[in-house]
């Protein structure tokens, strides 16, 4: 098991601790590469990041970004952010990089409307070695275990690639994504492009933020399961000086008696 889990009272108070990592990270180092994530539950951590820049003058006009995913088909021009879609690159957008002082050309996302694919994720590769590789990646985990959109049996050794995603994903972003924004579930994107699992696991550190009772059995799994491509967030096992964990309570309820 990892012995860096950090296990907060609820969402609040983990967002609140995951934005002054990122915070410590940015201080220390104004010039860093961060790796970032959708999804909800990094929603607190930049609704906090976004208040620090407000009234604590966190500056990221120094950073550069680069998220971990994309849908196929979809993508965002950020100097033009005015077309509806679902994108990463909108959700990100809309959440985080319109409120804080980060430079568009900083930002880093796939662009799932490349026409070729694979010489896209090369570029994503490569950018990310030009830029001195990822100081801190920031992952959330799938109920199914996936890390990005590394799904079950993604190749511990997988690069920046296309993976088809699975039913179970599918499901779970149609739920949270889509049908609030009324899309029918058969406009969930099946393909994404994602970082690879061996990409990720070069980042400097790695802080995996998990919040919620829906999470409390895969965090249980990944975290002290065997460890197994079957499990993508099982890998973070093998790496415990440079992984931290950030729960909630609740996400934690199978792991840990909580304390404080
Ligand atoms: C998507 C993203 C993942 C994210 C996961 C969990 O599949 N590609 O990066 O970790 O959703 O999302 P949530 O935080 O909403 O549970």
């Amino acid at each position: 098991m990892i012995g860096n889990i950090i296990v907060k009272s609820n969402y609040e108070e983990m967002s609140h601790y995951a934005a002054s990592v990122v915070a410590g990270i940015i201080r220390l180092k104004p010039d860093c590469v961060l790796g970032l994530p959708t999804g909800s539950t990094p929603i607190g951590m930049y609704k906090e990041l976004i208040r620090m820049h407000q009234t604590e003058g966190l500056d990221f006009s120094g950073v550069t970004t680069f998220n971990l995913d994309e849908y196929v088909g979809l993508g965002l021009d950020l100097n033009k952010p005015y077309t509806k879609d679902q994108s990463y690159a909108r959700f990100m957008w809309e959440e985080f990089f319109r409120h804080v002082s980060l430079r568009k050309e900083n930002a880093l996302i796939p662009d799932g409307r490349a026409k070729d694919l694979v010489k896209e994720c090369h570029y994503y590769e490569s950018r990310i070695k030009q830029a001195g590789g990822i100081d801190l990646q920031i992952l959330g985990i799938g109920t199914d275990g996936h890390i990005g959109f590394n799904e079950p049996s993604s190749p511990f050794s997988s690069r920046t690639r296309v993976e088809d995603l699975h039913a179970q994903t599918i499901a779970d972003n149609y739920e949270k994504f889509f049908k609030p924004a009324g899309f029918a579930k058969g406009q969930v994107p099946k393909r994404a492009v994602s970082m690879g699992i061996a990409t990720v696991l070069e980042a400097k550190q790695i802080m995996l933020l998990a919040s919620g009772q829906e999470k409390s059995d895969v965090v249980f799994k990944a975290l002290s399961g065997p460890i197994m491509e079957e499990m993508p967030a099982s890998v973070l096992q093998l790496f415990p000086e440079k992984i931290r964990i950030v729960t909630d309570q609740t996400a934690a309820s199978r792991m840990v008696k909580y304390t404080e």
